[in-house]
């Protein structure tokens, strides 16, 4: 079994970066950026994603371009959801580009054609959260022209939906001359470099909750990790396949005979699946938990009540030194419930370990970038932090993206 990747690692994509200046000078450009920021009673938590798109925007704005730009936020299915109107964003936005951002309450319509129309060099225009329609996340044709119209390009910089086949994401590149942004041409680089060079000893940290997303990575990295450490939620998945009782722990008990294969195909590969020997238990998730440690290996057996909700200190170490001693790590997911401070000392131990590692260290998903900014780890350590939680993950497991991929050999301006 070899690893598969079918998004082209090659230079087949068309980049604005390589675009002539003479080119792209007074053009109109529509650019779909990822704005979909953690917020909290209407104030973004983490504008990471805003400011990963500025690079691009300013680039298009030295270029004399105008810029029509795109973004859903959250999941309105369709709907008008007020929350999640992209105004604090747009206001966001305005304070890191320093110039003035005209937001519209739409994405289609008379009016805002006619804004689009009458673009001059500079402008700026926000539009409305692109899944306030039905016809986004079916990428339903009309929309899509419509996105398009009036417009001269497009620059796709959504990194973290490029794994979405919809409207604003790949639909209006059958209307338009597209190209990859900034953004994503960085993050494409960055995770293709992984396949490329293939620096070994390579390890793929995964946690988080669920084995469902995780489990094409992984099976994808049997043939070129030289070990993958499982944490978080998923490790539960395996222990109760191994036939260890997890109590009341987070767990996928439909899942065990995935997780047995996964084990077996790992010995198959000669790629070594280490999982936590001990981890931290309690009966009650907060602040205040009493918590006891207990080692699997040495046959201690979980109380009724009981659920797993980090990694113990031999674990720590085991995955600390491996991290250490690799030429590239990929993380991607936190080994326990983090958030709660008994339950942290996993994530924040091997989130150090990747950062002291001067090697190439890649990480992704919304949680292990939650705890990176949580526990004050230095961002410019790390080689690549990903903007994408699916998308990276998706790109790992080496599918084919549509946002990406349809820009292969596109049409150029
Ligand atoms: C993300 O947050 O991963 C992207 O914005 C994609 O969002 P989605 O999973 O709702 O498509």
């Amino acid at each position: 079994m070899s690893s598969t990747n079918t998004i082209a690692l090659d230079d087949a994509y068309v980049r604005l970066s390589k675009q002539s200046v003479d080119v792209l000078e007074g053009k109109k450009a529509l650019i779909r950026v990822d704005f979909n920021v953690p917020m909290t009673d209407g104030k973004i938590v983490d504008d990471s994603r805003i400011k990963a798109a500025l690079p691009t925007l300013e680039y298009l704005l030295k270029n004399n371009c105008s810029i029509v730009i795109l973004s859903h936020l959250g999941r309105p299915k369709g709907k008008v959801v007020e929350e999640l109107r992209l105004n604090a964003v747009a206001q966001r936005l305005q304070e890191l580009l320093g110039r003035d951002i005209e937001k519209l309450d739409a994405c289609i319509g008379d009016e805002i054609q006619n804004k689009k129309k009458n673009l001059q060099p500079g402008d700026i225009l926000l539009l409305e959260n692109t899944r306030f329609y039905y016809e986004e996340t079916h990428n339903i044709v009309s929309f899509a022209r419509e996105l398009a119209q009036h417009m001269d390009f497009f620059v796709q910089d959504a990194f973290g939906c490029v794994h979405r086949a919809h409207a604003s994401v790949e639909g209006v590149t059958h209307f338009l001359p597209s190209m990859m942004g900034l953004l994503v041409e960085k993050e494409f680089e960055a995770l293709k470099s992984v396949f490329v060079t293939k620096k070994k000893p390579l390890t793929l940290l995964i946690g988080g909750a669920k084995i469902d997303t995780k489990i094409g990575v992984i099976r994808n990295f049997l043939p070129i990790a030289d070990t993958i450490l499982i944490a978080g939620g998923l490790a539960n998945t395996f222990f109760n396949a191994k036939g260890y009782d997890v109590k009341e722990s987070l767990v996928e008990l439909d899942k065990a005979k995935i997780a047995l294969e996964i084990l077996q195909d790992a010995g198959e590969e000669a790629c070594q699946i280490m999982l936590p020997r001990d981890f931290v238990v309690s009966k009650e998730i907060s602040e205040n938990a009493k918590t006891r440690i207990l080692n699997r290996k040495a046959n201690e057996e979980m109380e009724d009540g009981e659920k797993i909700l980090d990694i113990g200190p031999d674990t720590i170490k085991r995955f600390s030194e491996v991290i250490a001693n690799s030429q590239t790590v990929i993380w991607n997911g936190p080994a326990g419930l983090f958030e709660y401070t008994p339950f942290s000392e996993g994530t924040k131990a091997l989130g150090k370990a990747i950062e002291e590692n001067p090697n190439l260290t890649i990480v992704g998903g919304g949680d292990s970038i939650d705890a990176i900014h949580r526990f004050g780890f230095d961002t410019t350590k790390f080689s690549h932090i990903s903007t994408g939680g699916g998308a990276m993950l998706e790109f790992l497991e080496g599918k084919m993206l549509p946002g990406i991929s349809v820009l292969k050999k596109h049409k150029t301006l």
